[in-house]
C-alpha cells in the first residue's frame, strides 16, 4: 500500500549490507512475549472483530448521548487518536483535556461545557500518571456535580492496563464507580503507551469521532502482513528504518524531519515524534525527530534546511490527492532539499483513508522498534521520563508550615507572637519549627501584617532564615476580590480564611497551618507528615485535623473560641462546630450562647486550628471568602473563619478531612497571664530533654 524511495538519500547502496543485523532484529521482533514487550506487533491478528464492535457500540451510545467526548490521556495514551481524528474525523467534537498540569484546557472545557451532556474517556495504561490522577479527579468533580452515581458509571469509561484482563471490560476506579465496570477497556500486556494506538486506546476515541475503525483495522493487518518478511528489499518499513539508521551513523545526521503537506496531519507528526523520540533517545543516542507541516514550515525552517548546519535528513510523507498546488509544492521541496546535499526519503502513499492511516500507524511502530534495535537501544522503556517525575514527586511531598502571625494580640497587648517563652529568647514558634523540621518539614511561610515586618525579622525571621528555607507574605486589608475595598472603619484583619490565602502564590505542597502563638506538642506534626505521606501527591481533597482534649484548652484568666470537632465512626471530621465565649463554670466547661451557658464534655475534641492540607484547599477557601466578603464587606467586626469555612467544605462533601487525636498537651496565649504558664510548660519539656536549650545551636 505504501512504498519508500530512498533514491535521495546517498546511501542507496550501503543500505543492503544491514541485511544481517535487520533479519535477526525482525526474528526478535516477531517473537511476541509480553515480557519484551512487543506484543503490540501482534495486535492486527490479535484484536478481534467482537472487540472492535465493542469499542463502536460504546461509540455509538457516547454519540447519541453526548455532545463532547473529552479525552483524558497523554502521551502514547493520547496522541494517536488525536492524529486520527484531525485527518479523518467527522467533526464530533472530542477534546483532548489533560496534556499538562496547566489547569486553564479543563478550566475552558468546564465552562464551554457545564450546560451540555459530557461523556469522558481516561486512558492511562498503568493508571498513575500524574497528570492523568490530577485530570481525573477535577473531571470527576464536575461529572459528579452533573450526573447521578449511575449516570457518571456510563459516562467515564476507563482503558486502561490495570487490574483487567483483556476483553473483560472491568475497570480501575478505586472510589467512584464499582469493580468490575462493564464498559470499560483494556490495554493487554506487552503495549506500551507509544505501542498503542491501534487498541481501544485510539480506537475508541477515534470511533466517537465517526472513524470507520475496521477498515482501520484492515489496514494495520494488511501492513502486519506485508512488513512480516525480514528482507529490506520487501519490507518498506525496514528499508526506512535502515536507511535512518545509516544517515544517523554513516553521514552524521542527528535530526530527522517528517513532512507532510496536510494541515491536518500536524498531530500525526506530534504521534511519530513521540513514537520515535520517547523509543530510541537513551543511552546517549537517537535521531531527534523534528515534525513539519509544510509549506507553513518552509517559510521559517525551510531556509535552516536548505542552507543551515547540515545535520539533518528528511522524510516526506508524499500522500495522493490533494490540490495541484500542493503536488506541485512536494515536489518542488523534495528536489530543493536533495540538490542542496539533504537525504530526502519519501514516503508515497495512497490518499490517507482510514485503512492508509491504520497502515501507516504500523508501518511507522515496525520502522520504530527496528530503528531502535539497529541503534542497539530498547524501544519499549523510558527511564529517562522518570526523572522529571520523581522530582515533581519530591518537590509535591516537601510539606509546609504555614503559621498564622497577623493576629493583632488585642487581648495580650502585644506582638505576642515574638514573645520569649524559653530561656535564650525563644518563642513558641521556634519550638514549633523544631518540632516540624524533625517531623520533616522543609519550609516554613509567615504571614504577618506589614506594619511589624521590620520587628518581625530583626527579632526573629532573620535568625530562623538560617534553620530552614522559610519566606513571609503580608496579609493585606485589600487583597480582596476584584472591585472590593476594605472600609476606612475597619482596623481587624479579614480572618483566618484571609490569612491563609495570603499565601496561596507561594504553596503548591501538602501544607499544615497552625497559629503563632500556640504551642501543638511534637506528636501533631508527626502525625499530619505520616498522612502526607499515604496520599497521592497529585490526589486532591485530602485534610487532616489534630484535636486536643477540650479541658487542657481552656484558660484559667477568661474566655476564649474553640472548635468542636465532630466525627464519623471511622474518625473522619463531618463538623467543626465554632463555640464563642468557652469558659470553666463551676468545674463544668461550657460556651455561651445568647447569654446561656450550654455545657461540652471536657474530653471533647477541640480544633486549635492545626490542619493538614492538600494545595488545592487554597481554590475552595477563595470561594468561601468571596461570598463572605461580599456579604460582610461593611461588617467591621466580622471575621472569615477557617474551621467554619472548612467544615461548609466538608458538608459539601468536596473534601475528606481524619482527625489525629495529639499525644501532648496544647498551650497557648490568649492573655498576658496565660504566658508564665506556657514558659513553665516549655521549661518542663527542656528539662525532659526534649529540646536543647538554647534550640538552635548551630549559628552561621
Ligand atoms: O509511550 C509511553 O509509554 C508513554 O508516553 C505513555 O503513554 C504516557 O506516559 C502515558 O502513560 P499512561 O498510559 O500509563 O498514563
Amino acid at each position: 500500500m505504501i512504498s519508500v524511495d530512498i533514491s535521495r538519500t546517498g546511501v542507496e547502496a550501503e543500505v543492503f549490507d544491514l541485511g544481517k543485523q535487520v533479519k535477526a532484529a525482525h526474528k526478535r521482533l516477531r517473537t511476541n512475549k509480553a515480557s519484551d514487550c512487543n506484543v503490540w506487533v501482534e495486535l492486527p491478528k490479535m484484536i478481534t472483530e467482537k472487540h472492535l464492535a465493542r469499542i463502536s457500540e460504546k461509540a455509538e451510545w457516547v454519540r447519541k448521548n453526548s455532545d463532547v467526548l473529552a479525552v483524558v490521556g497523554i502521551g502514547g495514551s493520547y496522541a494517536g487518536a488525536a492524529a486520527a481524528i484531525d485527518v479523518l474525523g467527522d467533526g464530533f467534537p472530542v477534546e483532548f483535556v489533560s496534556l499538562g498540569f496547566d489547569t486553564e484546557p479543563l478550566e475552558a472545557f468546564f465552562k464551554k461545557y457545564k450546560d451540555k451532556n459530557v461523556t469522558v474517556n481516561i486512558i492511562s495504561k498503568s493508571g498513575n500518571t500524574m497528570e492523568i490522577v490530577a485530570a481525573t479527579q477535577e473531571i470527576e468533580n464536575f461529572m459528579r456535580g452533573k450526573y447521578s452515581a449511575a449516570e457518571c458509571k456510563k459516562r467515564m469509561i476507563w482503558t486502561t492496563g490495570v487490574g483487567c484482563h483483556y476483553e473483560c471490560g472491568s475497570c480501575r476506579q478505586e472510589d467512584s464507580c464499582e469493580k468490575p465496570q462493564k464498559g470499560g477497556f483494556n490495554i493487554p500486556d506487552g503495549v506500551g503507551g507509544r505501542f498503542s494506538v491501534l487498541t481501544a486506546v485510539g480506537y475508541l476515541p477515534m470511533a466517537v469521532a465517526g472513524i470507520d475503525i475496521f477498515t482501520m483495522h484492515a489496514g494495520a493487518s494488511v501492513a502486519y502482513d506485508d512488513l512480516d518478511t525480514c528482507t529490506l528489499e520487501d519490507n518498506a518499513a525496514y528499508l526506512y528504518a535502515a536507511t535512518r539508521n545509516l544517515l544517523h551513523s554513516k553521514r552524521n545526521k542527528d535530526v530527522e524531519i517528517l513532512a507532510s503537506f496536510y494541515q491536518s496531519m500536524e498531530r500525526f507528526g506530534q504521534w511519530w515524534q513521540q513514537l520515535f523520540g520517547e523509543s530510541e533517545g537513551k543511552e546517549g543516542k537517537g535521531i531527534f525527530p523534528s515534525p513539519m507541516v509544510f509549506t507553513r514550515d518552509l517559510h521559517s525552517m525551510g531556509q535552516f534546511v536548505q542552507q543551515g548546519k547540515s545535520i539533518m535528513f528528511e522524510t516526506i510523507i508524499d500522500a495522493a490527492g490533494g490540490s495541484r498546488l500542493n503536488k506541485a509544492a512536494t515536489m518542488g521541496t523534495v528536489r530543493a532539499h536533495a540538490d542542496a546535499g539533504v537525504p530526502v526519503v519519501v514516503i508515497k502513499t495512497p490518499k490517507i483513508d482510514a485503512k492508509v492511516m491504520g497502515y501507516l500507524f504500523y508501518f511507522f511502530e515496525i520502522a520504530c522498534a527496528m530503528s531502535a534495535y539497529l541503534l542497539d537501544v530498547n524501544p519499549f522503556d523510558q527511564p529517562g521520563v522518570e526523572y522529571y517525575k520523581r522530582n515533581m514527586r519530591e518537590e509535591l511531598a516537601k510539606p509546609v508550615l504555614l503559621i498564622m502571625a497577623a493576629g493583632m494580640g488585642s487581648r495580650f497587648g502585644g506582638i505576642k507572637q515574638i514573645e520569649a517563652v524559653g530561656d535564650h529568647g525563644e518563642t513558641i514558634i521556634d519550638y514549633s519549627i523544631y518540632d516540624a523540621m524533625l517531623a520533616g518539614f522543609r519550609k516554613v511561610v509567615f504571614v504577618i501584617r506589614r506594619e511589624i515586618e521590620k520587628e518581625f525579622c530583626e527579632r526573629f525571621f532573620n535568625r530562623i532564615k538560617e534553620h530552614i528555607e522559610c519566606e513571609y507574605v503580608f496579609q493585606d486589608f485589600d487583597d480582596l476580590p476584584d472591585g472590593l475595598k476594605t472600609p476606612e472603619s475597619r482596623k481587624k484583619p479579614w480572618g483566618t480564611t484571609h490569612a491563609v490565602l495570603a499565601a496561596r502564590d507561594v504553596i503548591n505542597s501538602p501544607f499544615c497551618v497552625i497559629n503563632a502563638d500556640d504551642f501543638y506538642g511534637r506528636s501533631a506534626y508527626a502525625k499530619v507528615v505520616e498522612f502526607f505521606k499515604t496520599i497521592d501527591p497529585c490526589k486532591c481533597g485530602k485534610f487532616a485535623l489534630v484535636g486536643y482534649e477540650l479541658k487542657n484548652t481552656v484558660s484559667e484568666h477568661g474566655t476564649v473560641s474553640r472548635g468542636i470537632i465532630e466525627c464519623d465512626e471511622h474518625n473522619f471530621v463531618v463538623a467543626i462546630n465554632e463555640r464563642k465565649k468557652v469558659r470553666v463554670k463551676d468545674g463544668t466547661i461550657g460556651y455561651e450562647d445568647d447569654g446561656e451557658f450550654c455545657p461540652l464534655s471536657q474530653n471533647a475534641s477541640a480544633s486549635m486550628t492545626f490542619f493538614g492540607f492538600t494545595p488545592d484547599v487554597l481554590p475552595m477557601l477563595q470561594n468561601k471568602f468571596e461570598s463572605f466578603i461580599r456579604n460582610n464587606i461593611n461588617d467591621d467586626k466580622a471575621e472569615s473563619i477557617i474551621a467554619q469555612d472548612v467544615g461548609d467544605i466538608l458538608k459539601e462533601g468536596k473534601a475528606s478531612m481524619r482527625l489525629f487525636e495529639s499525644a501532648d498537651d496544647w498551650h497557648g496565649f490568649t492573655y498576658m497571664e496565660d504566658k508564665d504558664k506556657v514558659k513553665a510548660a516549655i521549661k518542663k519539656l527542656v528539662d525532659a530533654g526534649q529540646y536543647p536549650s538554647p534550640l538552635w545551636k548551630v549559628s552561621k
